[in-house]
């Protein structure tokens, strides 16, 4: 059993995701600001942190309070009229953020990052 912060676990290919690591016997945090994804489409079974992976002390608290151990990057803003009308929003959140994720997981030493 592994306990595997999964972002965007509100969202589409997050929550369906979330569902196969619970049916495999995992432990599940989801982390989500539930911008596009819904409350109700996160597993029953796994806890749920609300909140941004771009905000380092919000990634930061999340993975050492819940001892994460794997890390399953589903979340992203994912409009796409939105990103054509606002690309550097999309570059924050998706790009920027991403960096942020990447820099929690190797200071909280989260090997494993899907
Ligand atoms: N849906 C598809 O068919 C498909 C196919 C291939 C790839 N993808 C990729 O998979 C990813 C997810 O797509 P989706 O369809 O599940 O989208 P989605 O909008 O359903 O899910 C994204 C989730 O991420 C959350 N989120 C967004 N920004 C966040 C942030 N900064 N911090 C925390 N949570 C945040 C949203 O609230 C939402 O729950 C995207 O990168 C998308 O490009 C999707």
């Amino acid at each position: 059993m592994t306990t595997i912060l999964v972002t965007g676990g509100a969202g589409y290919v997050g929550s369906v995701s979330v569902a196969a690591f619970l049916e495999a016997g995992h432990d599940v945090v989801v982390l989500d600001d539930l911008t596009t994804g819904h409350r109700a489409a996160v597993p029953e079974g796994a806890r749920l942190v609300e909140g941004s992976y771009g905000d380092a002390a919000t990634i930061a608290a999340a993975l050492t309070a819940h001892r994460v151990e794997a890390i399953l990057h589903c979340a992203a803003r994912s409009l796409v009229g939105e990103s054509i009308a606002d690309p550097g929003k999309y570059y924050r959140d998706n790009v920027a953020g991403g960096v942020t994720l990447l820099e929690a997981a190797r200071s909280a030493g989260v090997q494993r990052v899907g």
